[in-house]
């Protein structure tokens, strides 16, 4: 491989109005930062599975002496109608300030929350797309619990619509929560398979951060910071759950990987777990762990000097990069079975649905940044290829 590091030579931006505060123990500086964002009446947007973990117990302390309110009424894949009741209920109560406690479910339900609450709207269609939000929206606080998401730093939203179970999205800056408090002791009691799962979606924005069409200098060096980390501790972290260095370097992994796809963009294993997670409801960060290698090996031609860079990163020597991207695809096939990674039946995929599931795909937004050109045809393949496999 060469050594001298590519000169970029076309026009980037690059955003991130979030401010981020990282450490072990930071949950407690939470009502300091409630005065510091002015906010005095705060909407807690979380789900059951938070509750039941005890999570919101140990922020009691920073809320008991506010008036605040929590909807717990957040399911996996977010939905249009977990948005809507949400603001429904938020509305009377008339909040000055929203915190997400979660995983990518609570932050984009916030997100779609913050939205319906700012534009005085019922309903989240209508706000799908680009910048499609006219006011300002509410000083908002994002505190995941999870390892994958990087959604406390993007400006996207990614909602299930349930008139044609669809995901859609929301991307606005204006949707960026102003402050991330990533606390890793927040993620310890993370199970296994989600531990796992979020790794691997993290793992993903990473690499599609890095090969996108849209990746820049910047992007880069925080994706490939971001993956060595989680290959470096993501078994660990699967393994021994209270290891605080390994969950320390999972979520600082995951918010590397966030920032990066957030100015770069996730490409075509987003597209087709988005396709799965709109119709069976699977697991996110399932879907994409179990398409990444296949993606990959289609992507590879197109994209050998950055696959056999992270085949390094993973630890293997080879002669040329084409060797080397065949090494990236099998370390990751490696990753997948190191942390029980299960195969594409668990997703519910139905072989009947391919051609919807691909047509999707295909249309998904994120399909152009792709490395490789990718049409409804060659998704088919894809999902024809995975269902062979299991
Ligand atoms: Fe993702």
């Amino acid at each position: 491989m060469e050594d001298d590091v590519e000169v970029f030579t076309k026009d980037f931006g690059f955003d991130l109005p979030t401010k981020i505060e990282f450490g072990i123990g930071k949950i407690n500086t939470l009502k300091e930062k409630l005065k510091r964002y002015g906010i005095e009446r705060p909407l807690v947007v979380t789900d059951e599975g938070i509750k039941k973990a005890g999570i919101l117990e140990e922020m009691k302390q920073e809320l008991d002496e506010i008036d605040h309110k929590i909807f717990d009424g957040v399911e996996a894949n977010p939905k249009d109608v977990n948005v809507e009741e949400g603001a429904e209920f938020a509305k009377e109560f008339e909040p000055d300030g929203i915190i997400a406690v979660g995983g990518g479910s609570p932050i984009d339900t916030a997100k779609g929350i913050n939205v319906l609450l700012s534009e005085k709207a019922e309903t989240v269609r209508g706000f799908y797309g680009k910048d499609t939000m006219e006011e300002n929206s509410l000083p908002f606080i994002a505190i995941p619990t999870t390892s994958g998401t990087g959604s406390e730093v993007t400006f996207s939203a990614v909602i299930t619509d349930t008139e044609y179970d669809q995901k859609r999205s929301l991307r606005s800056v204006k949707l960026a929560p102003n402050l991330a408090i990533l606390d890793p002791e927040l993620t310890e009691t993370l199970p296994e398979s989600l531990t796992a799962y979020s790794g691997m979606d993290a793992f993903t924005h990473a690499i599609e951060a890095y090969t996108a069409k849209t990746a820049t200098p910047l992007t880069d060096s925080l994706a490939l910071h971001s993956m060595q980390l989680i290959v470096d501790h993501l078994p660990r972290a699967v393994d021994e759950p209270d290891d605080m260095e390994a969950r320390s370097a999972m979520l600082l992994a995951s918010t590397l990987a966030g920032i990066s796809f957030n100015n770069s963009d996730v490409a075509s294993v987003h597209c087709m777990a988005e396709a799965l997670g709109g119709r069976y409801d699977a697991p996110h960060g399932l879907c994409n762990s179990i398409i990444l290698p296949y993606v990959m090996d289609y992507n590879k031609e197109y994209c050998e000097e950055k696959y056999a860079r992270v085949a390094e990163l993973m630890g293997y020597s080879f002669q040329d990069t084409e060797k080397g991207t065949k090494k990236a695809v099998e370390g990751v096939r490696k990753l997948n079975e190191e942390i029980g990674i299960p195969f594409i039946d668990e997703t519910g995929l139905k072989e009947s649905d391919i051609e919807m599931l691909a047509e999707t795909s295909a249309k998904n937004l994120s399909n152009e940044s792709n490395p490789r050109p990718m049409d409804k045809k060659d998704y088919v393949e894809l999902f024809d290829r995975m269902v062979k496999d299991r």
